[in-house]
């Protein structure tokens, strides 16, 4: 038997950054995933992989359809997606090889193999006779795709996001079942690179969740850029059909296509891990229950990221990873749920933190709305990156902003003002009393902030 302070089951980024916070403390560490490569789903085949297929897609776009407008003269643009692909599995291997390198730096023993919790304290790895014995077990099995009724996933035409991410060839028609990030970002690869794109969405809208302005305006960018959304449709089927395959959804005909992405949402991975036996248990929705310092019911066993619920981002269950473990061995450890940011990678970006106006409007709160367009913006001109705007929303009698929403060029990264800003329970004033440098799109979150009180400049 190996003796561990701590044994993370899971090596996303939830996983690995809380063994790598543990050994940084002083623990004696192992990290398990079933996948040979750490860095879980986001960097095996999610965030990671997508982000450089949107990047090499915007090129290829950008190339084939943008550059005349700048005076630059380009002929026979093609696309070698083989290598397009290839480049994609080059940026996954240097980054899961280097979560690999950090665990070994912080001797972390990283074990390739699937374990299950035998007992309190005891873990067990599929194969081995030999199991681990730890003080602290932390779950962070992530998520897998939601299946839905009806529709039989064969992984080659009908997909979830980890085929999608590795098509052959171009599929001539996609339907993309689901319009929230998975379905946005994936449509739009594929769409760019120049396939026909139908997205078939249950709800009347785009990004539930999201700020519903914010939703409307993108959906008419994206529509221009050539997805057809279907609003309101209840897919109740898809399967292979011949070389193609066929969609159905109620009350509406079949729809012929080349391939199918289905991404109606991700569900937590809590099976054969040992919890029934253990009596730890689920909530109404699956989730692995939890209390406020991430504990289950049993003492000593633990769950962080996706597999407890709440938003399933990559670096929501980096902050659980860290402030469980310093809550292990230090006694606190705390995540501000109230800024973390989100992000959709299309082209314009997406990017939110803090409430909504549905939001606040639901809670009753009185705030006040700062509005500020890319079109106002010097920067935004000159980049060609005039789609969007900044929301700022703020509190009507204290001025402290509740919630920035953002779409435009760049908006994953401008959001990090919006966030820091919020963490230090900023008013919209502090915002614009400071100096934004010039140009540059932030200066539209600053006007956006003027906005909220009646004074922005440039508009
Ligand atoms: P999602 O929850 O974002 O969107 C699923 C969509 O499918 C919803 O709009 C839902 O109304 C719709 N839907 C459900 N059942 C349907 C049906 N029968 N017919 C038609 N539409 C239906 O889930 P998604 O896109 O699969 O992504 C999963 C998770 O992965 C997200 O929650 C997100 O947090 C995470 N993710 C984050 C990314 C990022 O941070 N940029 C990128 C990709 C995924």
């Amino acid at each position: 038997m190996t003796a561990y302070d701590l044994v993370v089951l899971g090596g996303g980024p939830g996983g690995y950054v809380a063994a790598i916070r543990g050994a940084q403390l002083g623990l004696k560490v192992a990290c398990v995933d079933e996948n040979p490569a750490f860095g879980g789903t986001c960097l095996r085949v999610g965030c990671i992989p997508s982000k450089a297929l949107l990047e090499s897609s915007a090129l290829y776009m950008e190339t084939s359809k943008h550059l005349a407008k700048h005076g630059i003269k380009v002929d026979g643009v093609e696309l070698d997606l083989a290598k397009m692909m290839k480049r994609k599995d080059q940026v996954v291997k240097a980054l899961t090889g280097g979560v690999s390198a950090l665990l070994k730096k912080n001797k972390v023993t990283a074990i390739n193999g699937r374990g299950r919790l035998d007992a309190e304290g005891r873990v067990v790895i599929d194969g081995e006779d030999e199991p681990l014995e730890a003080e602290h077990v932390i779950l962070a099995t992530g998520t897998r795709s939601a299946d839905l009724p009806g529709v039989e996933v064969d992984g080659e035409k009908v997909v979830t996001s980890t085929e999608a991410l590795a098509f052959d060839a171009v599929p001539k028609k996609l339907v993309v079942i689901g319009a929230g990030y998975i379905g946005l970002e994936m449509g739009s690869v594929w769409n760019r690179l120049g396939s026909e794109v139908v997205v078939l969405e249950y709800l009347d809208r785009i990004l539930p969740g999201m700020d519903a302005e914010v939703a409307k305006e993108a959906q008419k960018i994206f529509a221009k850029q050539g997805l057809e959304f279907q609003l309101g449709r209840k897919v109740t089927g898809a399967r292979k059909k011949g070389k193609g395959c066929v969609v159905e959804s109620e009350g509406n005909d079949d729809i012929q296509c080349d391939a199918v992405l289905v991404a109606v949402g991700r569900v937590p991975v809590t099976q054969e891990l040992g919890l029934e036996e253990l009596g730890i248990q689920l909530t109404d929705r699956g989730y692995i229950e939890v209390d406020d310092h991430y504990m289950t019911a049993r003492k000593g066993v633990y769950a962080i990221g996706d597999v407890i619920g709440g938003p399933q981002l990559a670096h929501k269950a980096e902050e659980e990873g860290i402030a469980c473990v310093e809550g292990i061995v230090q006694g606190v450890g705390h995540v501000n749920y109230d800024a973390i940011p989100g992000v959709v990678y299309t082209e314009p970006e997406i990017a939110s933190v803090g409430r909504n106006e549905e939001q606040l409007t639901e809670a009753g709160v009185a705030f006040k709305v700062g509005k500020f367009p890319f079109r106002g913006n010097g920067r935004a001109r000159a980049i060609e990156g005039v789609d969007g705007f900044v929301k700022v929303l703020a509190d009507e009698a204290t001025d402290r902003v509740l919630g920035v929403h953002i779409l435009g060029a760049h908006a994953g990264d401008l959001i990090a003002e919006a966030v820091a800003a919020m963490e230090f329970g900023a008013s919209a004033e502090d915002v614009f009393r400071t100096s934004h440098a010039h140009p540059t799109l932030a200066e539209a979150f600053k006007e956006a902030a003027l906005a909220a009180h009646g004074r922005a400049i440039h508009i």
